[in-house]
């Protein structure tokens, strides 16, 4: 029995050797670790390790989390034996080159032949630069995002100390229009958040409808679409889905993050402004670093100062073997996550025990477990949820307001409703969807004879 991936570790021996023999014109040195004392920690941390769920494996369908491709670990672990910094290119000259040049493809991804942009910790990172550079742009303006968008906003806003407030959804959790029309007449606003992918239920904001309102209202538009933007790739979205993501182009600033949907390790988010010009507003002086180059230093660019190299290296190694193209094995592998996800939808909306309230826009899943009122239909879904990860099927849970569940005979005894959240990111997904039908199915039938 093996669930993880170990064959490729063979070629990280042989790049270690490429790489050593570009430094070959250097005087001998060669340390050597104390390896019996080395060997004791590593294998005491892989026994400290085995506490987790197992991300890796097709019955982990729960919350937003995804291997990295085998390429993306192999690069980040071969720029660790140099540890790259991309802040000065004193501290990262290759791996800074590499940088621009995945964000380049990322951006172009998205249409945008010239941008500013960069790696950063992650999407609250990158959301964070998006809305640090509307603040500068629009002083003392208001931001908006959707009830349903990341908490993250409202909360970055009280870090920038900018005044925020939430716009309401509609039935499909995504922003209203006529809701944002209405706080736009008050004048107040200057940004507004819109979501392609919640985090919640992958809900996809109507962008061309904000579009029109920008028109008319003047703000400036950020996208996040840390979870969702790489579904821009795909041919088998909704026309709504595929309507937004076509006109990604026309927003101001994009966030995206090649560590959830990109294949790589934590630590890798992407923050994008359409206008270059964006990049005079990081200006600042550094006494200690850019001495090396006239070049742009991406220190000079960011918030963050030292940041990993090696995330570069593997965004870009990962990024060569799999071009971001319309028809390649990437996209090819985030349709058959978003089929797995519209299978799964079709037999839940099937099955008179489950509630699915709406298809999913990308790949993730929330349906309730009927109950005559809302605490019970929470309890139940709580239970299922255990009863699923004791045969190893392991889902998420969300509480979801009542609005998105409008039409169904369940008495609303409180507020919100406990659901089931099931992220399929993985192409495996699809063709697992019966081992993980079968649990999911045999978990509710015991919940329902207990409940
Ligand atoms: C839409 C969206 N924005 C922002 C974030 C925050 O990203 P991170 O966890 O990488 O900081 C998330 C995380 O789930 C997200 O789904």
């Amino acid at each position: 029995m093996t669930t993880l991936e170990k064959s490729s570790l063979e070629v990280l021996r042989e790049a270690l050797e490429v790489l050593d023999s570009g430094f070959n014109a250097l005087p001998d040195h060669s340390p050597l670790p104390d390896l019996g004392a080395l060997r004791e920690v590593l294998l005491a941390t892989a026994e400290r390790l085995q506490d987790n769920y197992p991300y890796q494996h097709p019955l982990y369908a729960g919350q937003m989390l995804k291997p990295p491709h085998p390429i993306a670990r192999l690069a980040y672990m071969l720029a660790m034996w140099i540890n790259p910094n991309n802040h000065a290119l004193d501290g990262g000259r290759a791996s800074s080159a590499m940088e621009k040049e995945a964000v380049a493809q990322i951006a172009a991804m998205f249409g945008w032949q010239t941008h500013l942009g960069h790696l950063c910790g992650g999407g609250t990172i990158a959301n964070l630069e998006g809305l640090w550079v509307a603040s500068r742009l629009h002083p003392g303006q208001k931001i908006v995002a959707s009830a349903q968008a990341h908490y993250t906003h409202s909360r970055l806003c009280g870090v920038l100390g900018i005044p925020f407030e939430t716009v309401a959804t509609d039935q499909r959790a995504r922003m209203d229009i006529a809701a944002l029309e209405k706080l736009l007449e008050s004048g107040e606003i200057g940004t507004v958040v819109v979501t392609l992918g919640t985090t919640a239920t992958g809900s996809v904001d109507p962008l061309p409808a904000v579009l029109s309102l920008r028109e008319r209202y003047g703000f400036r538009i950020h996208v996040d679409t840390a979870y969702g933007g790489y579904f821009t790739l795909v041919d088998n979205l909704d026309a709504p889905a595929r309507a937004a993501f076509d006109q990604i182009h026309q927003a101001d600033s994009i966030a995206i993050d090649p560590h959830k949907h990109g294949l790589q390790p934590y630590g890798c988010g992407c923050i994008l402004f359409k206008d270059p010009a964006i990049g005079t507003l990081y200006q600042h002086d550094s006494p200690y670093t850019y001495f090396t180059s006239d070049e742009l230093h991406l220190g000079e660019i960011t918030l963050e100062c030292s940041r990993a190299g090696a995330a570069a290296v593997g965004l870009w190694a990962t990024q060569r073997l799999l071009p971001l193209e319309g028809g390649g094995v990437f996209a090819g592998e985030l349709s058959q996550a978003r089929d797995a996800a519209r299978a799964l939808h079709q037999r839940l909306a099937n099955d008179s025990r489950f509630l699915a309230p709406f298809a999913p826009e990308l790949d993730i899943v929330v349906w309730a477990i009927d109950g005559e009122n809302a605490s019970q239909a929470s309890q139940r879904a709580h239970a299922v949820f255990d009863a699923c990860a004791a045969q190893h099927l392991h889902l998420a849970l969300v509480k979801l307001p009542a609005s998105l569940l409008p039409d169904t005979a369940i008495e609303w005894d409180q507020e919100t409703i406990t659901c089931l959240r099931s992220c399929l990111m993985k192409p495996e997904h699809l063709a697992w969807l019966d081992p993980i039908w079968t649990i999911l199915d045999q978990a509710t039938a015991s919940v329902y004879s207990t409940s």
